[in-house]
């Protein structure tokens, strides 16, 4: 025993020194999100996957072998973080055919949705269930450096009622179809959030309204009480983990919000005592308003169900002013699009309907970035491109400061201090 310890010590001490690899980057401008301004002819030191200089270019002492990375013309952004996209599935997929897929076959659209999500500059996502556990599985195949993508919060099964917009309502009754996330009654809910922790989510999300996509349930209209909703929250809190609510309708934006929810998904219908709760109780809103342009534009020609369509049509302009009511009057945003609605990769489009519809350029990076950060409480090493931080950095051609549409179009992408796009 004693002998093994000491192998092993000495081992330890005579072992060839690795050396951090470094990275320095050179662009024309960054992006400071939380000061809210550009710095010009900046320099960013990277080592290994932390950031640990941030400089005007010429200021920083280069060590030998370092790789130097020129990105003129460029400005750079941090890593962007969307908080709503569902990787397992693709919108120009015929609607009901793809009901179809089974998890095997969800989850290699993953692993490709994945890898366009981080080419299209997101560096972290938060996944709002999918089935059998496929995006858990996608995670950690990235964390293990086997597959591309971002570094993703995964929620396994979206927790929601029978008959609800969560469950399967789209077989017939004698197929007795039931999405695995189905829970009626608190502690029903209460063990479903255990399940999911149990194979690995590592966050949570309940369906506490109907929804557009979903079969009949009615898109303003709560589904899970309060009392539902909050034994959800205490139960993800109780493990450490922050909760979603997908809520269109009024009440149940209430009702998740008074129930300690971390952020409400879609947040249509919000009256003025919505947006003074969401102020009082600190919920963040995640409002995909970008996607509501696509399913008009293309729902038909990708087989989606009349039913849905119309339902897109009461949604789209009222949950556009809610946004603009709600940012107006300073409730916490952050960046949520629920790419699979639209094509992903396409996640860059929602920062210029963002900007029209009531957001300075910066609130909408800063939506994207910081807020996102905050909502995972990693507000210390993730959505700004400083010195202790992940090295999570793009750039774009120009100054998205003064384009917004210039997110559309990322031309370098560093994830954790790795290159994936240059
Ligand atoms: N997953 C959401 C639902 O089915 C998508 C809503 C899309 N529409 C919108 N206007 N945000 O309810």
């Amino acid at each position: 025993m004693n002998k093994l310890i000491l192998i092993a010590a000495s081992a330890l001490l005579f072992a060839p020194q690795v050396s951090a690899k470094q990275t320095l980057i050179n662009a024309d401008a960054l992006v400071d999100v939380a000061q809210g301004k550009i710095i010009e002819s900046v320099s960013v030191l990277v080592e290994d996957q932390r950031i640990i200089q941030v400089a005007k270019q010429g200021e920083i002492e280069l060590g030998e072998n370092i790789e130097v990375i020129n990105l003129a013309g460029k400005t750079l952004v941090p890593g962007l973080m969307d908080m709503h996209v569902h990787l397992t599935s693709d919108a120009s997929d015929n609607f009901l055919a793809a009901k179809g897929n089974s998890v095997p076959r969800q989850t290699v659209k993953a692993v490709k949705n994945a890898e366009t999500t981080l080419l299209a500059g997101f560096t972290t996502v938060r996944n709002l269930g999918a089935a059998g556990y496929s995006v858990i599985a996608v995670r950690d195949g990235i964390n293990a450096g086997e597959i591309p993508g971002p570094r993703i919060w995964a929620a396994g099964h979206s927790i929601g009622v029978t008959g609800g917009h969560c469950d399967d309502n789209f077989s017939p009754p004698e197929a007795k179809s039931k999405s695995a996330g189905v829970a009626d009654g608190p502690w029903a809910v209460r063990a479903k959030v255990r399940e999911n922790i149990k194979y690995g989510a590592n966050t949570i999300k309940v369906c506490a309204t109907g929804g557009v996509f979903s079969k009949g349930t009615k898109v303003g209209i709560q589904q899970l009480t309060e009392e539902e909703i909050r034994a959800a929250v205490e139960e993800a809190h109780m493990r450490g983990l922050i909760a979603a609510a997908h809520a269109h309708g009024t009440n149940g934006i209430k009702a998740a919000i008074r129930a300690g929810i971390d952020s409400i998904e879609h947040c249509s219908f919000m009256d003025d005592e919505a947006i003074q709760l969401a102020l009082k109780y600190g919920t963040y809103l995640s409002c995909d308003i970008y996607n509501t342009e696509y399913t008009l534009a293309f729902g038909e020609a990708n087989g989606v169900p009349e039913e849905n369509i119309n339902k897109e049509r009461q949604v789209g302009t009222i949950q556009r002013e809610s946004f603009r009511k709600a940012n107006k009057a300073g409730v916490k945003m952050v960046f949520g699009s629920d790419a699979a609605i639209y094509p992903h990769g396409d996640n860059g489009k929602q920062f210029s309907r963002m900007v029209t519809f009531g957001m300075t350029p910066l609130q909408s990076l800063q939506a994207a970035t910081i807020n996102s950060a905050a909502l995972l409480q990693k507000s210390e090493e993730l959505g700004q491109i400083k010195a202790g931080f992940l090295a999570d950095i793009i750039a774009v051609d120009g100054n998205p400061m003064e384009n917004i549409s210039l997110m559309e179009n990322v031309s370098f992408v560093m994830k954790d201090g790795v290159v994936y796009k240059d």
